[in-house]
């Protein structure tokens, strides 16, 4: 059933953080990183990043349930970069993908950004091209030949961007069949 209200906020308490760091190790690292894959990386709860206060590290709220999470990154030359991107499996399928992408556009557009990024993995890049993400590479995007950088023009997009090329389809589409 599709909730009443949705809220995209920062995590306000211990439980929360714990919620948020459980998620992305569960759904994003354990997945996508794990010690015995091509890619291993541990999840580091302490990782500085989270404390830059240009990094809005957010939580997904279903009717006052914790539903996924989301970092939104954003960039004095007018890029927000999501990332981190997962919702707990039983919120899934249901619109909730497209939900927290909208309100983290929406926290990206109040803040002057121009442009959305992200590095998407390759079975969800049909995910992000239905909300308008192309194949593109951004500056600072990722160099792991698993991602797909992707990006999204925000109010006509950056007024010079020199950082954003087509990606050859091939090889990356091609990964993400
Ligand atoms: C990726 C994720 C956030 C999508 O959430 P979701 O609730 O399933 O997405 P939605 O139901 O809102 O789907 C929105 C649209 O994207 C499509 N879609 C969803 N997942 C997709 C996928 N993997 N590939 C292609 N399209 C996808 C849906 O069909 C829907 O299309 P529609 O607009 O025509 O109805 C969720 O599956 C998830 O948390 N996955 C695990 C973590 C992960 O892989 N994160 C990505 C890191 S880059």
């Amino acid at each position: 059933m599709r909730p009443r209200r949705l809220e995209l906020r920062e995590p306000r308490s211990a439980t929360e953080w714990d919620r948020l760091h459980a998620i992305r190790k569960t759904h994003i690292f354990d997945v996508y990183h794990p010690p015995d894959g091509p890619w291993p990386c541990e999840y580091d709860p302490a990782h500085p990043d989270d404390r830059d206060s240009a990094n809005r590290p957010l939580l997904l709220f279903a009717d006052d349930e914790v539903a996924g999470t989301l970092r939104l990154d954003l960039k004095p030359d007018g890029r927000a970069v999501i990332r981190l991107v997962a919702l707990e499996p039983g919120f899934r399928g249901g619109g909730l993908g497209a939900a927290i992408l909208e309100l983290a556009e929406g926290l990206a557009l109040d803040s002057g950004a121009r442009m959305l990024c992200v590095n998407a993995q390759p079975g969800v890049v049909g995910f992000y091209a239905r909300r308008g993400f192309t194949p593109g590479r951004w500056e600072g995007c990722t160099t792991c030949p698993r991602g797909v950088p992707m990006a999204k023009p925000l109010m006509g997009g950056l007024p010079i961007r020199p950082e954003v090329r087509p990606v050859p389809a091939g090889p990356h589409l091609q990964r993400a069949a």
